[in-house]
């Protein structure tokens, strides 16, 4: 039971591991598009409502880039080659060192995390807010 068990949770963290990296690529791609293609002009809202959007915006671009980047560092620092769904590994390319490796993990774990579930409730606050208030059809501008 206990092997079943390991073998579970090494499953697990493995898949973890591989989704976390494809969404820094998915991320990488999404900026690139970002940059080379225009999104729609802003719609018609107050100053203030406006920089809070794009501050928010800003931030869960930053964080979701940063929590895979900070997961990597995390398992690199403490000397685990990462796997990507059995297709690459991403050698040790640090000198392992507990120490930053601890550092990562509380970045990872009690920083970013809870940054990455605040934006989140704050984005679809806001897409709720203009969807069911406002009803100026933002949503739309998804497509
Ligand atoms: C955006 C992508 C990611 C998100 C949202 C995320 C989220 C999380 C969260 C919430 C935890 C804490 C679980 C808990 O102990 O309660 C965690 C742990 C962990 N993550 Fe990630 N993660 C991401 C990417 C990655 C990547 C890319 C790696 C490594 C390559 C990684 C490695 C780990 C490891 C090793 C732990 C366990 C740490 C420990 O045992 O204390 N994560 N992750
Ligand atoms: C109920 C779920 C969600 C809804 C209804 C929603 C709605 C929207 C809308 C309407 C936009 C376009 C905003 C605009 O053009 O001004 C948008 C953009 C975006 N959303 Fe969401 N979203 C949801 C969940 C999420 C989650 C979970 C994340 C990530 C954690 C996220 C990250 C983003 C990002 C990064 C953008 C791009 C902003 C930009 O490039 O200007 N969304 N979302």
């Amino acid at each position: 039971m206990l092997l079943y068990n390991n073998l579970d949770s090494k499953l697990y963290i493995g898949l973890h591991k591989s989704f976390g990296i494809s969404l820094l690529f998915w991320m990488v791609a999404r900026v690139i598009n970002r940059l080379f293609t225009k999104a729609p002009p802003a719609a018609p809202m107050p100053k203030w409502q406006q920089l809070l959007s794009q501050l928010s915006h800003f931030a869960l671009y930053a964080i979701l880039i940063a929590m895979p980047i900070v997961g990597l560092l995390m398992s690199v620092y403490g000397g685990r080659p990462v796997d990507v769904f059995g297709l690459f590994q991403i050698p040790v390319f640090v000198t392992p060192d507990r120490g930053l490796a601890r550092f990562y993990n509380d970045l990872h774990t009690d920083i970013i995390w809870p940054m990455i579930i605040a934006f989140t409730l704050v984005h679809i606050g806001a897409a709720l807010y203009h969807q069911y208030i406002k009803k100026d059809n933002l949503m739309a501008r998804m497509k």
